[in-house]
Order: C-alpha cells, then sequence, then structure tokens
C-alpha cells in the first residue's frame, strides 16, 4: 500500500510530509522538515494540536475517558496496585517481579533522610512561605548533596539513574513533611524505615513528642490511592517543563524542580487547592452553588477542578476519587459539608448547557482536595501532594530524554510581532 503523506500546499507549491501514526491511531504528519523545505512554521499557541514527543509512557484518549500507564488502565491500577509498584511500571515498563519490588521498596525506605544540614536551609524560608516555592528550591538543593547523580554528565547521571529515582521518590516526601513542620514551627521528625511509603510520610508529618502517629482509620491506604492516581498524565504542562529543561542536558534534580514550579499554577496542579477554597467560600456564603454556577457561566468565576485540555469527557481519575471519598470519609469517621456542595456542583455542571456545550467535566483536583483534607493534610500542602505522585512521572519523562540518542534541545519558534527596524535615538534627542 502507498505510504499516506500529507500534502500542504504554501506560496503555490506542494509539500509532502509523512505520517506518524500512534498505538492507538492518533495521527500525526511529521512536520521537522516544514522550515528548511518551505521557510514556513507551524503556529500552535499552547500547544494543544502539537505533538512534542513520541513516548511510552502514557496513553490518554480525552474523547473517551480513558488513561493507561504502559498499557495498563487507571482503573485496574487504582483497585489493585500501589503507589511504588505503580510508579516502577511508569519508570520501568513493566509491573515489576515482587523481589525488584522489594529491593526499590528497601532502597526507597532507606533513603528518607535528608543530609542534617538540610535542616538549615529551612531556616533562611520566611514562615508564610508557600510550600511549593520550598520545595522546588529544596529538591534542586538536593542535587548537591549527590553531584555523582547531578553531574550533568548525561551518561554518568544515567549511570546512577536507578539510585536518583528511588532517593528523589523517597525524599521529596520527607522535604514536604519538612517543610510542613517548619511552617507549624514544629520540629523534624525523623523517618520509621520500617514504615511504608505513605505511613512513613504521615508519620513524619504528624508524630508528635510522646506521640506517635498512628494511622487508626485508613488514611495510609487513601493517600497511596490519591498518589497512584496523580503518578503521570502524558504531556501535562508540568512534565513537558520537565522534558523541556531535561532537553537541555540538565539532570534530573534540575528537572523535576522546574517541574514543582510550571505544577504550582491555578490552572494545573494549584487547582486541588483552589477547589477547596472555593467550595469553603461558597460554604460561608450560604449559597447552595447555584449562585457560583451562574457567575461562571458569566465567565466571573470559574468553576475550579472543572475542564480540561485533552479530556472532554470525565476524568477517569476524578470518577474514581468522587466515589472514593466518601468510602474514606466515612472510614476515617468525617462528614464534610463540602463534599456535599462538590456533589451538588457537579449534578448542576453535567446538567447545564454551559458546561455541557464546552465538554466541562470534573477533573482529578476536583475531589482530591476534600480527601486530602479528611486524613488531615492542610490545603496549601495539597499541590505537594500532587507533586509527591507525579514524581515517577517526571522521572520517567526525563529518562526518555536522557535516553534518545538523538534528541534535540526543545526550542520552539515564534512569531515575531514587535516593532521593525529602528534607529537608536539618543536620550537628548527624544
Ligand atoms: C490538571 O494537562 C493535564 O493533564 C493536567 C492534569 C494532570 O494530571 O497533569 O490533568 C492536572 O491540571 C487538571 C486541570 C486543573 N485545573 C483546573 O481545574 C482549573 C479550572 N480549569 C480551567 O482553568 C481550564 O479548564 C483548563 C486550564 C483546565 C483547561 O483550559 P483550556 O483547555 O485552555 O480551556 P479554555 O480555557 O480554552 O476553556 C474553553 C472554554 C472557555 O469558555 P469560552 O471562551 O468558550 O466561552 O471553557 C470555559 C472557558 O471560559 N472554561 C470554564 C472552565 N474551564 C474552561 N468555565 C468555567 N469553569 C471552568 N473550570
Amino acid at each position: 500500500m502507498e505510504e499516506q503523506t500529507a500534502l500542504i500546499r504554501l506560496d503555490d507549491i506542494n509539500y509532502e510530509f509523512p505520517l506518524i501514526l500512534g498505538t492507538e491511531g492518533e495521527k500525526a504528519f511529521d512536520i521537522r522538515s516544514l522550515r528548511t523545505k518551505s521557510k514556513f512554521i507551524a503556529f500552535d499557541e499552547g500547544y494543544g494540536n502539537t505533538g512534542s514527543c513520541l513516548s511510552d509512557i502514557t496513553f490518554i484518549d480525552g474523547e473517551q475517558g480513558v488513561l493507561r500507564h504502559r498499557g495498563y488502565p487507571i482503573e485496574q491500577l487504582a483497585a489493585k496496585s500501589t503507589f511504588l509498584e505503580t510508579a516502577m511500571l511508569i519508570i520501568y515498563g513493566e509491573l515489576p517481579a515482587e523481589e525488584s519490588l522489594a529491593v526499590f521498596r528497601k532502597r526507597v525506605s532507606s533513603s528518607a533522610s535528608v543530609h542534617t544540614s538540610m535542616h538549615h536551609h529551612f531556616e533562611g524560608f520566611p514562615g508564610n512561605s508557600h510550600p511549593m516555592s520550598i520545595l522546588s528550591a529544596m529538591l534542586n538543593a538536593l542535587g548537591a548533596y549527590y553531584p555523582e547523580m547531578s553531574s550533568n554528565d548525561r551518561d554518568q547521571d544515567l549511570a546512577h539513574f536507578d539510585e536518583t529515582a528511588a532517593l528523589l521518590i523517597s525524599k521529596v516526601r520527607t522535604l514536604a513533611a519538612m517543610t510542613f513542620r517548619m511552617k507549624k514551627g514544629l520540629p523534624f521528625v525523623a523517618p520509621n524505615h520500617s514504615r511504608g511509603y505513605c505511613e512513613n510520610f504521615l508519620h513524619m508529618m504528624f508524630t508528635e513528642p510522646y506521640f506517635d502517629y498512628i494511622d487508626s482509620v485508613g488514611a495510609g491506604d487513601a493517600l497511596d490511592l490519591f498518589l497512584r492516581l496523580h503518578a503521570d498524565h502524558e504531556q501535562n504542562c508540568s512534565t513537558s517543563t520537565v522534558r523541556m529543561v531535561a532537553s537541555g542536558g540538565a539532570n534530573l534534580f534540575a528537572s523535576v524542580s522546574a517541574g514543582v514550579c510550571a505544577l504550582w499554577g491555578p490552572s494545573h496542579g494549584g487547582a486541588n487547592m483552589a477547589v477547596v477554597q472555593m467550595l469553603e467560600d461558597i460554604h460561608a456564603s450560604g449559597d447552595d452553588g447555584t449562585r457560583f454556577i451562574e457567575a461562571a457561566k458569566e465567565g466571573k468565576a470559574k468553576l475550579m477542578g472543572f475542564g480540561h485540555r485533552v479530556y472532554k469527557n470525565y476524568d477517569p481519575r476524578a470518577k474514581i476519587l468522587g466515589k472514593t471519598v466518601e468510602q474514606v470519609l466515612t472510614q476515617i469517621g468525617v462528614d464534610d459539608p463540602l463534599l456535599n456542595i462538590a456533589r451538588r456542583l457537579e449534578q448542576s455542571a453535567l446538567e447545564d448547557e454551559y458546561f455541557v456545550s464546552r465538554k466541562l467535566y470534573p477533573n482529578v483536583d476536583f475531589y482530591s482536595g476534600i480527601l486530602l483534607r479528611a486524613i488531615g493534610i492542610p490545603p496549601e500542602m495539597f499541590t505537594v501532594m500532587f507533586a509527591i505522585g507525579r514524581m515517577p512521572g517526571w522521572i520517567a519523562n526525563w529518562k526518555e530524554i536522557a535516553e534518545n540518542p538523538k534528541g534535540r534541545i526543545h526550542r520552539p519558534r515564534q512569531i515575531y510581532t514587535g516593532h521593525g527596524l529602528r534607529d537608536y535615538q539618543a536620550l537628548e534627542k527624544r
């Protein structure tokens, strides 16, 4: 069968470009030779129609609400896996055998501590610093303690990849808990290597002198599910940032630190905090959500936790969280009025023409904040929790860039719309 190509006619000249077909039938035409051949570039502000890479990690079908990691549906990973097993799947491409999972688990638990001199870094932050600014700074600073893993010599950084991956997945938790404790004016709590990934984090967050944190309500399981649902999500804003930084040859610490900065924005990972703030404001105003929905339709408010660049159907992660949040609240013995408001908002939005016509559905951030609140995580830590969950995805995407021998630095073009050529006018003439 004749090879299919894309034909583009520019300035009365026909140009042909080869097609690229994805595993699940996604189609692209390869325009890597466009400018050389035609002097034209393509313009796609926000990259909504542009593929930046070929990737084997995650597949999303936004129209069908499908999310798979290395071919495994998120629904199955949510029901049967653990965060560390899902992290290995995303990073290494296969579900690990029990033995390799045990080795990874041990490597993660044994690298939970940070160098004591890092404790002093926290003294340099004002008490009202946002946890995401601290996390980004501390992740980059962490690389300074491991020069052999953050050399920016690609072969050397790759030679230490397994160690660096486990170390980052482990220590991002410790740095997050230390940030929480610093802001509360509480002493840091050393990790307890005998505890599981999430239990150890909750221990470092909430253990008090003479009161060891005991998870008697299944908070650790709820947190593990939250982290699994956030582990990777294709070329979202923060993951694309990690790839961009990695493409310049930067090490994994610097790349994930940049990912934290990108995730912080309210349109991205910052939305989970904004959702709870929105629900609290609605609750405090006595509105049952009706007024807020009207304001959103008039463009005067944004229904945070709704809408998505890719999902034009229900975000499968929101569906899972929406189902489990009630169980978790019951298990923990919390009756959160914000959940009822969220349910009412969701119901009215799903029936309202404004949202239906724009295919705006709840996304992963809509229910996640209610779950985190229930296990005692304060709202300003919500996006930090998202970063802990997304760490495996960032690491896996860095690895794809680092291992690509033909990889090039990411350097988009632009269309210049500023002044034409001008002569410098010395100050006295102006
Ligand atoms: C995440 O990319 C990923 O995969 C991200 C993520 C991941 O796992 O990494 O899934 C995590 O970031 C989820 C998204 C969290 N953000 C929010 O919940 C913030 C609220 N949502 C919006 O800001 C918005 O929906 C975005 C940013 C998520 C998507 O923006 P788009 O694709 O650029 O859509 P748009 O802004 O062009 O909106 C299209 C229309 C507009 O109306 P019109 O101009 O057509 O009249 O829909 C409206 C928007 O005004 N709209 C909303 C809305 N989202 C879009 N109106 C009210 N409330 C909203 N939430």
